[in-house]
């Protein structure tokens, strides 16, 4: 287990707990959960797996549609909370590292979730590879990540105007991005839901989409879609992200034995 990884999320698991509020961001629930729920398709009476589950709201979603879910995490704090919030679901939890995923056996999931994690995990080909094990041949593999392109906890950034009276949020005049073939660790200070600074920086590892690419050709996957989910309806507050996508989701299927 990474410890520094751990340690990041362990001191911010209550605040990232309050943040998505048992529903997700609104970037989550307008652009990123439906494209995610669509490429998963029908969950009923299938072992997913919630690799990197956090509070477990996603867990919880596809355990009412019928799904069995095991979710994983590498915080001990955001298992608890997820076990407090996940008490009357049949669900289990168990604290782990999606690196390390010795504890599950052999071919046991038809499905793995991996939401926004891969992004802040350093050794993302072992988790690839440790997927590629604990699913069914033919399984399939969602995960998400902030688009490699235009990633904006990585090389890329919003020149920005002042702000939308229409939704409070300032206009994005154009989008900056360099550097994106340099594949290195940036620290990014969020904030939490009343606007302070999260207790720590979280790490984000910036890949490029050929990287992501070859890494999962490598480990025995085949690419079924990729996606640059678009913001669901036309709320003024998602201006910026109807110009330049924000997440890039992964659709992949365990292809070689
Ligand atoms: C951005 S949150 C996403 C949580 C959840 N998938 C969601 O969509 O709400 C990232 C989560 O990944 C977990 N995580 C980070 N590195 C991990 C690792 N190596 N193994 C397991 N979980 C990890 C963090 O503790 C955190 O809960």
């Amino acid at each position: 287990m990474d410890s520094r990884i751990f340690e990041q999320w362990e001191a911010n698991a209550e605040d990232y707990a309050v943040l998505v509020d048992g529903k997700g961001t609104p970037h989550h629930q307008k652009i990123l959960n439906p494209c995610v729920e669509r490429l998963l398709g029908d969950v009923q009476g299938k072992r997913l797996l919630d690799a990197g589950c956090g509070e477990g709201y996603l867990s919880r979603y596809y355990a009412q549609r019928g799904a069995v879910v095991v979710g994983v995490d590498i915080s001990e704090k955001m298992i608890d909370i997820c076990k407090q919030r996940s008490k009357e679901q049949g669900s289990e939890f168990f604290v782990g590292d999606i690196c390390c995923l010795d504890f599950i056996q052999d071919s046991s999931f038809d499905l793995a979730l991996c939401n926004l994690v891969l992004l802040n995990v350093p050794c993302f080909e072992e988790a690839l590879k440790g997927f590629f094990r604990v699913l069914r041949f033919k399984g399939l593999l969602v995960f998400s990540v902030i688009h490699p392109a235009f990633n904006v906890f990585g090389p890329g950034r919003w020149e920005l105007g002042g702000k939308c009276s229409d939704s409070g949020r300032r206009k994005g005049l154009y989008f900056v991005s360099d550097n994106y073939f340099d594949e290195k660790e940036y620290l990014i200070q969020w904030k939490t839901r009343v606007g302070a600074p999260f207790p720590k920086r979280f790490s984000f590892f910036h890949r490029t989409i050929g990287t992501y690419m070859k890494v999962l050709t490598r480990a025995g996957f085949r690419l079924i879609e990729l996606e640059e989910p678009r913001p669901i309806d036309d709320d003024p507050f998602f201006e910026r992200e109807r110009r330049v996508p924000f997440f890039l989701v992964f659709k992949v299927e365990k292809f070689a034995r």
